[in-house]
C-alpha cells in the first residue's frame, strides 16, 4: 500500500492505496462516488469515463500512481439533483437516460468536448462521443443534449 493524496472535485484526499488500483476503485470505494461506473473494465465501453486534468480517461484503466497533482473530475462536480449543472439540465430535458447506467460518463466525456470546443457542429459531437457506448440505444437523444448545450449562449459550461 502506498500513501497518495488525490485532487479530486477541486479537494485533495489522502488515501492508502495499492498503486496499480484503478483510479474508478478509488473513487468508488475509498471516496463514495459513485457515479462513474463499472462496466467492461476493460477500456470498451466509457461507463467509467472521468476527466484527469480536462482529458476524458477511462478509469478502470487508469492507475492510481502517476495521478497525484493532477486534477481529477467526476459527474459529482457537474452539479447536483437539485441544482444540476448545464448537460445535466439538457440530459434530463431530452430524457437521454434510460438505464442511465452509461450517462456519468457520457456526462463528463461530453464536458471535456464543449470545454474545449465550445459549440461543436453534430458530427464533431458524434466523433467524440464514439468511445462511449450506451446499451439502451439512446445515442441521439444524447446527441441531442449536446447539441443543445452546444446552441447556448454561454461563457462557460
Ligand atoms: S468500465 Fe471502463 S471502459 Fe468500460
Ligand atoms: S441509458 Fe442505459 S446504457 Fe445508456
Amino acid at each position: 500500500m502506498t500513501q497518495m493524496t488525490l485532487n479530486v472535485n477541486g479537494s485533495p484526499h489522502s488515501l492508502e492505496l495499492a498503486p496499480d488500483m484503478p483510479l474508478l476503485y478509488a473513487l468508488r470505494n475509498h471516496l463514495g462516488l459513485n457515479g462513474a461506473k463499472y462496466g467492461c473494465g476493460l477500456g470498451q465501453c466509457g461507463a467509467c469515463t472521468v476527466l484527469v486534468d480536462d482529458q476524458p480517461v477511462f478509469s478502470c484503466l487508469t492507475p492510481c500512481t502517476g495521478l497525484e497533482g493532477k486534477a481529477i473530475r467526476t459527474v459529482e462536480s457537474l452539479g447536483t439533483a437539485e441544482r444540476p449543472g448545464p448537460l445535466q439540465k439538457a440530459f434530463i430535458e431530452t430524457q437521454a437516460a434510460q438505464c442511465g447506467y452509461c450517462i456519468a460518463g457520457m456526462l463528463m466525456r461530453a464536458q471535456a468536448l464543449l470545454e474545449h470546443t465550445p459549440h461543436p457542429d453534430e458530427d464533431t459531437i458524434r466523433e467524440h462521443m464514439a468511445s462511449n457506448l450506451c446499451r439502451c440505444g439512446t445515442h441521439l437523444r444524447i446527441v441531442e443534449a449536446i447539441s443543445r448545450v452546444a446552441r447556448q449562449d454561454r461563457s462557460a459550461v
